[in-house]
């Protein structure tokens, strides 16, 4: 890959529990993507001591697990709210469907509908690189007996949607829980267990029944969707 395809400001936020924000930058615009609550602080000190101006806040998904930080960021400054068309939340200003596309500086950002772990779950496409949030994490994918999840769209996801997209991606998620900044999506096609299923039904036999059982409640899970779809 080139490195003029990456030339654009680009940084990752993580609070405990492995939830991942990102700011993405150019010509002293940016968008904030997936800002948890506590990340609103370090967030706005990195954004002013780059001299940047945050024109989005993107959040991918209504998060089940985390309180978003998108309105606290949306009352400090002047940018809008973006979230896919299906998003309950009331204080979205823009609502995006697959394909489309919103300009940060001079950077074309585009928003592909990966739904599955939530149904108004965006990927964010950007010069060589993708966005997953829970769509796809390294060597896993996030839940889809959650509200709003749905194991056959989730199948979708990964196997037509992702398996589509070029290999050489770098793959940024909105979780990690192993320490891990990226991987490839070449890696993630070639070894993750949720993309090597030999058929939909175990799929979603898998995500339904066993899955469930093996992962932790979710941390104030009632409380953050109350927040997150005001
Ligand atoms: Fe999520």
């Amino acid at each position: 890959m080139k490195e003029s395809d990456q030339d654009y400001l680009f940084e990752q936020f993580r609070v405990e529990r492995g939830c991942l924000g990102y700011v993405v930058a150019d010509a002293r615009s940016a968008a904030i993507i997936d800002p948890e609550l506590e990340m609103v602080e370090p967030i706005l000190d990195y954004v002013f001591e780059h001299g940047l101006k945050p024109a989005y806040i993107v959040d991918t998904h209504t998060h089940a697990d985390h309180i978003s930080g998108a309105r606290e960021l949306k009352s400090k400054t002047t940018a809008k709210i973006v979230m896919h068309e299906k998003a309950p939340a009331s204080c979205v200003d823009i609502r995006v469907e697959d394909g489309d596309r919103l300009l940060v500086g001079d950077l074309s950002i585009k928003f592909i509908h990966t739904p599955g772990h939530a149904k108004d779950l965006v990927s964010v496409m950007l010069p060589g690189r993708i966005l997953t949030a829970d769509a796809l994490l390294i060597g896993s994918c996030g839940r889809t007996d959650l509200p709003n999840g749905n194991a056959v769209r989730q199948y979708h996801t990964l196997y037509y949607t992702y398996r589509a997209l070029p290999d050489g991606l770098l793959v940024y998620p909105g979780h990690d829980y192993n320490g891990r900044e990226h991987s490839t999506l070449k890696e993630e096609k070639e070894s993750n267990p949720k993309m090597h299923f030999a058929t939909e039904e175990e799929f979603i036999e898998y995500m339904e029944r066993e899955n469930p059982d093996k992962l932790t409640p979710v941390y104030h899970l009632a409380d953050a969707l109350k927040a997150n779809m005001a």
